[in-house]
């Protein structure tokens, strides 16, 4: 959590869990080894706002994505995950939905869609859909009627406190300005809630009406023929909604209150049931809860809820001032151990919720800007669990370098400077604090060449792009066998070859080293072992292993040393046997 209060990674413990109707459910312990499709997919995350613009309006659309699948194609990755596409007023980026089978106007239309699923699919590419059904908009029809009166039949589609009962108890919101979660409605003399902005009323999971309308919009999109869902900030979906009083200084740790409350693991299963289990669906849901029993529970296959859990500690550990890399190092090994036997797991340290990869856990000076993201990308390709990468970081795009209020754009993070300004804070501390952490800096619009704003768009681009994008693009990168871009196909390659890059054992080594992480991989008799040079010095790796007939297969320096030496940011994959 942050000294400004509002945690920038949104959901500070998720999970991104995965189902499909093939068989899982029989899994036992050991599953871990069982081959699944989507356990061996490198997904790509496609923020479609900033992606590519062709109707000069300079907000990305479909279209534009469909003029980069080639490029997405070439990056050897199997699954697109879309963030929202539907029909919202964009309070948060269309994470507020207004129309729940309709497309963004600003993105195109459902005939668009029906191309680009058609053309990814051709292209052998798969598409994950983002579904946000913790929240509706305030603009959605359900909601317009029910706060149109007390009686009506939407009325039970959100929370309502009576405002003749008082105040209600305190809910945190992490967007609100005031970090307040109860909204009053004058209409009906009524507050309703919304842990995320006033524009996000939570919906209420405890009416199967509402249920069923969600199980309805899931099956029309997957009759569509899409190949999964991730459920948005789904962990908090359940609530009690007898609505208790929680302790002072509950919102530092609100997941704790927050997450996995209620019957949420009832209606995972109802929605197995209803959709997830018709179809050859993967559907990935964010948001793990507090302990590794949460999380196994969401994802044990037994349970048929879900398959894949995408836990946020990881991420939460990058800090303006740096972070530990035994630290790092332990998280991961940590949720490995934890799902050595039973379960799978998300890899990543970025999406679109987070500042980028490079300039939170790399370095982003021109110096070592390639090395350390090409070494940041060697250790997501090398982990066990499924990948999750977000567009840009394979070319190494770095935090957006916007100096003053007015280049952001993200609804979080200009309501928080908001607030801080109301509260007398040190206003050039949170623009410094920001420029670190927004996640705004991961949404800039994505840059391909070097010609006016970067290839995104003809017109004025929504939000400003990076004024490095004539050095950093992807244009100018395809021609240099050594760019990042390339080094990202390489990885992704060697990583589809080689099967214990996905099921192997995971061995972490040298744990105390403060500037390297150093790990082995195993299957079948084939050992891999990974050296990560997390400093811009040289260091030494100490793995005790010999590394003189080592098989170097992949390093994102020429010629590495075969003793364990490491250059700055230095990453190497050796075949031990
Ligand atoms: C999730 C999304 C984030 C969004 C929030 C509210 O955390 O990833 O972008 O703002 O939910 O829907």
């Amino acid at each position: 959590m942050s000294n400004f209060f509002t945690p920038l990674i949104i959901v500070a413990a998720g999970l991104l869990v995965s189902k499909t109707c093939t068989g899982q459910n029989n899994r036992t312990a050991k599953d871990t080894t069982d081959r699944k499709w989507w356990k061996e997919a490198v997904v790509y995350q496609v923020y479609p706002r900033s992606f590519k613009d062709m109707d000069g309006d300079g907000i990305g659309d479909l279209k534009g994505i469909i003029s980069k699948l080639d490029y997405i194609k070439s990056l050897g990755v199997d699954v697109v995950w879309l963030n929202p596409i539907y029909g919202s007023p964009n309070d948060d980026n269309g994470y507020d939905v207004s129309d729940y089978r309709n497309i963004m106007k600003d993105f195109g239309t459902m005939d668009d869609f029906d191309t680009m699923l058609k053309g990814m699919h051709t292209r052998g590419i798969k598409l994950v859909m983002d579904l946000v059904v913790n929240h509706s908009s305030d603009e959605h029809e359900w909601f317009k009627q029910s706060r149109s009166s007390r009686k009506n039949p939407y009325r039970e589609y959100y929370h309502w406190w009576n405002a003749e009962k008082g105040k209600p108890p305190y809910r945190y919101s992490l967007f609100d300005v005031n970090h307040d979660a109860w909204r009053y409605d004058s209409l009906t003399n009524a507050y309703y809630l919304h842990y995320f902005s006033r524009k996000q009323p939570d919906l209420n999971w405890e009416n199967p009406k509402l249920r069923a309308e969600v199980y309805d919009i899931m099956k029309f999109w997957a009759d569509k023929g899409i190949d999964g869902f991730r459920l948005d900030a789904f962990q908090f979906a359940a609530k009690d909604t007898t609505f208790p009083a929680f302790p002072n200084g509950f919102e530092r740790d609100f997941t704790q209150y927050y997450g996995m409350q209620g019957n949420l693991h009832g209606y995972l299963q109802e929605m197995n049931q209803e959709v997830l289990s018709k179809y050859n669906v993967m559907s990935v849901a964010e948001g793990a809860g507090n302990t590794f029993e949460d999380a196994h529970n969401l994802v044990d296959a037994n349970r048929n809820e879900l398959n894949m859990a995408y836990a946020f500690e990881a991420v939460d550990i990058a800090k303006p001032d740096g972070y530990s890399v035994v630290h790092l190092k332990d998280v991961f090994t940590k949720w490995d151990s934890a799902f050595t036997d039973k379960g799978w797991l998300s890899i990543f340290l970025a999406n679109h919720d987070q500042a980028r990869l490079v300039s939170r856990f790399g370095n982003d000076s021109p110096q070592f800007r390639e090395a350390s993201s090409k070494m940041l990308t060697t250790f997501i390709m090398t982990m066990r669990g499924t990948p999750y990468y977000y567009n840009g970081d394979e070319l190494g795009m770095t935090n957006a370098g916007f100096t003053k209020i007015e280049d952001y754009r993200d609804v979080q993070t200009l309501n928080e400077y908001q607030r801080q300004k109301n509260i007398g804070a040190d206003m050039q501390a949170y623009l410094k604090f920001i420029a670190f952490s927004s996640r705004d800096n991961g949404r800039t619009p994505f840059q391909w060449d070097a010609t006016q704003n970067s290839g995104f768009t003809k017109g004025t681009p929504w939000i400003n792009v990076n004024s490095n994008y004539k050095t950093i693009n992807a244009a100018s990168q395809e021609k240099d066998p050594n760019s990042t871009l390339n080094y990202f196909r390489k990885v992704v390659k060697l990583r589809k070859n080689n099967p214990v890059l996905v099921y192997g054992k995971y061995t972490l080594i040298d744990r105390e080293n403060p500037d390297t992480y150093a790990y082995t991989r195993e299957l079948n008799g084939k050992k891999l072992l990974i050296l990560l040079n997390f400093k811009n010095k040289a260091m030494n790796a100490k793995t005790g292993i010999d590394l003189s007939k080592a098989t170097i297969l992949l390093s994102n320096y020429d010629k590495p040393s075969n003793t364990g030496r490491l250059r700055p940011y230095g990453a190497v994959i050796y075949e031990l046997n």
